[in-house]
């Protein structure tokens, strides 16, 4: 088997959500884009040139029946990029050589039906073409779909990422996927020293916080014992009804306006204080950027696309 990207090589995760933003428009253009040595605008061209549409009309299904998966899918990628490189690592179960990357805690909050989404996609395209496409690449092409499924753009993404055999600690897990309860300075200085990103990645990254769920476990910090004094009122007042207690399970939209479109909402909400984890409230500071992105107008048409005409 080939060896999995380093962690600093995840570029197609920033190009997949700063392009979204930046040069989304530029679809076409986006396969002249430079790419990571070892990948390829042609990769399954020979060996699975359907790969694509195979994966698409299966999502197209499941999506039509539960369109919520789309987020799942889209945090999994992050959170197979972040740790160890895009290598589908966060997908191996464990085994003697101690529990899976799968089983630490920032990962225990994906979606289970995202893993056995991607399972079945493997064995549809297994029964296609063989076992020529890595689970990774298959996760990439399942967030781009999630994401154009969602209203965002549908960009090109270069293929070939090869599969790692071997997962993440739980100590390292922890390290590359900080809490929600993390402060800007925290959170700016693991992905500078764990994935070499900027506060600009970190502020397009999180954008990502446009579509798709919390448990109050997630931001309860911000309401108990006392309430986060930096969140809107009116926000703070119906997380209250949705999570009475510091103990209670019930999960609540990341953007409450439009929570099922990849649109620009997330960076409005900042503005207004209404982002939900105190890792969200990391990027308002940085207004001038947020600003940038709510009035875009390469992202805005991707927006205004009606469910019909999703794909
Ligand atoms: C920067 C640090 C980040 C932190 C601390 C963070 C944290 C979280 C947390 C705590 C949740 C809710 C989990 C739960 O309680 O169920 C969540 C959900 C989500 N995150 Fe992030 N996240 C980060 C970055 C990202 C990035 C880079 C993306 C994608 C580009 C992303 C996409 C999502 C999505 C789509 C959901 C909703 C998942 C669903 O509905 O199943 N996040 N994130």
């Amino acid at each position: 088997m080939g060896m999995a990207f380093s962690p600093k090589a995840f570029h197609p995760l920033i190009l997949l959500l700063f392009s979204l933003v930046l040069v989304s428009h530029l679809s076409n253009a986006q396969t002249n884009l430079p790419i990571v040595p070892g990948l390829s605008w042609t990769f399954y061209n020979t060996t699975c040139p359907r790969v694509e549409a195979i994966i698409k009309n299966r999502l197209t299904q499941i999506f039509q029946n539960d369109s919520a998966q789309a987020a799942g899918l889209l945090r999994l990628h992050f959170h197979d990029c972040f740790v160890q490189g895009c290598d589908g690592s966060v997908l191996l179960d464990g085994s003697a050589s101690g529990p899976s990357e799968k089983n630490a805690p920032p990962n225990l909050s994906l979606r289970a039906r995202s893993f056995t989404i991607i399972n079945e996609l493997r064995d549809l395209i297994q029964t296609n073409c063989g076992r020529v496409v890595s689970c990774s690449d298959i996760v990439a092409i399942a967030a781009r779909d999630s994401v154009a499924w969602s209203g965002g753009p549908n960009y090109s993404i270069p293929l070939g990422r090869r599969d790692g055999l071997t997962f993440a600690t739980r100590n390292e897990t922890l390290r590359n996927l900080p809490p929600p309860t993390s402060s800007a300075g925290q959170l700016l200085a693991a992905l500078a020293a764990n994935q070499n990103l900027s506060a600009t990645d970190l502020v397009a990254l999180s954008g990502g916080h446009t579509i798709g769920f919390s448990s109050c476990f997630s931001f309860r910090n911000r309401l108990f014992p006392t309430q986060d004094f930096t969140m809107n009122l009116t926000l703070a007042g119906s997380l209250r009804l949705v999570c009475p207690t510091n103990t209670t399970t019930n999960f609540t939209f990341l953007d409450p306006r439009t929570p099922r479109l990849f649109d620009n909402q997330y960076y409005v909400n900042l503005v207004n204080r209404e982002g939900l984890f105190t890792s969200d409230r990391t990027c308002s500071p940085m207004s001038g950027l947020v600003t940038l992105l709510i009035a875009s107008p390469l992202i805005s048409p991707c927006f205004s696309r009606s469910s019909s005409s999703r794909w």
